[in-house]
């Protein structure tokens, strides 16, 4: 494959095929990913909680968030890039945003960034967008306002939430955004909104007709398994498998067992004797 661009999502899109979409965090992952096949990979603040233990994704900087962009793309050279902007980075000022957006170009080696609200960041994914940086928008379920909506919680579940949910993704589309990330809705609103937009939808948690989908790397391969939510289905329990390599190798180095003769450097025998001499 070649690499991914805005024009191949559109065209993705305009072909009624799905999109397909994971974090990454760092290198390997990015080359997994890439590998597979992946159309686009998001550097998620999620990192903050799943590969950095933090308690939510709000502490996170800008300068862990690039040094993290940074590896990811050093890894995936054909996926779509898009960089997540953390908790502060977008809030305070359009200006603020463009510039942080701006270094997720320069500095983090993205080719997009994300942002999450609906209506009220409008104005924001605005800015961005005229600054000639690409906004994958995001609404419904917002991780980082997880405590003003009272928690991690299915969005969009009354009528008029619905139609709150339907109002942001078009003034996200009225903005400029190539696609809205819709996450934790009911399906048959976010296969509505799709319908009702013309640019693509990457759901997380909205069933199985938004345009595309996007899934945490370290959930969906059952690494990180402290807390799945019931829309991530784990694709592999990887936790189990690396929590007994590494009991055996523990037990390997107890015992002496590893390493063994074949993981061993041989000196020949004459270079052995003469040094024993
Ligand atoms: O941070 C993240 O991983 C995300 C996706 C779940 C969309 O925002
Ligand atoms: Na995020």
């Amino acid at each position: 494959g070649t690499k991914r661009t805005i024009i191949d999502l559109k065209k993705m899109h305009k072909q009624n095929e799905p999109i397909a979409m994971v974090t990454a965090y760092d290198y390997p992952s990015a080359l997994m990913a890439e590998m597979a096949g992946m159309d686009m990979i998001l550097v998620g603040d999620s990192l903050a909680m799943v590969a950095l233990g933090y308690d939510s994704t709000t502490s996170i900087t800008m300068d862990e968030m690039l040094h993290h962009c940074r590896a990811v793309s050093r890894g995936a050279k054909k996926p779509f890039l898009v960089g997540d902007m953390p908790f502060g980075s977008y809030q305070s000022s359009a200006d603020k945003a463009v510039e942080n957006a701006t270094r997720f170009i320069k500095e983090g080696n993205m080719e997009s960034v994300k942002l999450e609200g609906g209506v009220e960041m409008a104005d924001v994914a605005r800015r961005i967008v005229r600054a000639g940086i690409p906004v994958l928008g995001h609404i419904g379920l917002t991780p980082q306002s997880a405590t003003a909506l009272g928690g991690f919680r299915v969005q969009g579940k009354t009528a008029e939430a619905a139609a709150q949910l339907l109002e942001d993704a078009q003034a996200l589309e009225d903005a400029g955004c190539y696609a809205i990330v819709v996450e934790a809705v009911p399906d048959k609103v976010a296969e509505y909104i799709t319908q009702q937009i013309s640019v693509p939808t990457i759901g997380i948690g909205a069933g199985p007709q938004t345009s595309g989908q996007v899934l945490v790397y370290l959930d969906m391969l059952g690494i990180f398994d402290r807390f799945v939510p019931k829309f991530c289905k784990q694709y592999a329990k990887m936790a189990p498998e690396i929590i007994s390599a590494l009991q055996n190798y523990t037990k390997e180095v107890k015992a002496r067992s590893f390493p063994a003769p074949a993981n061993c450097y041989p000196i020949n025998d004459e270079q052995w004797n003469l040094f024993l001499k």
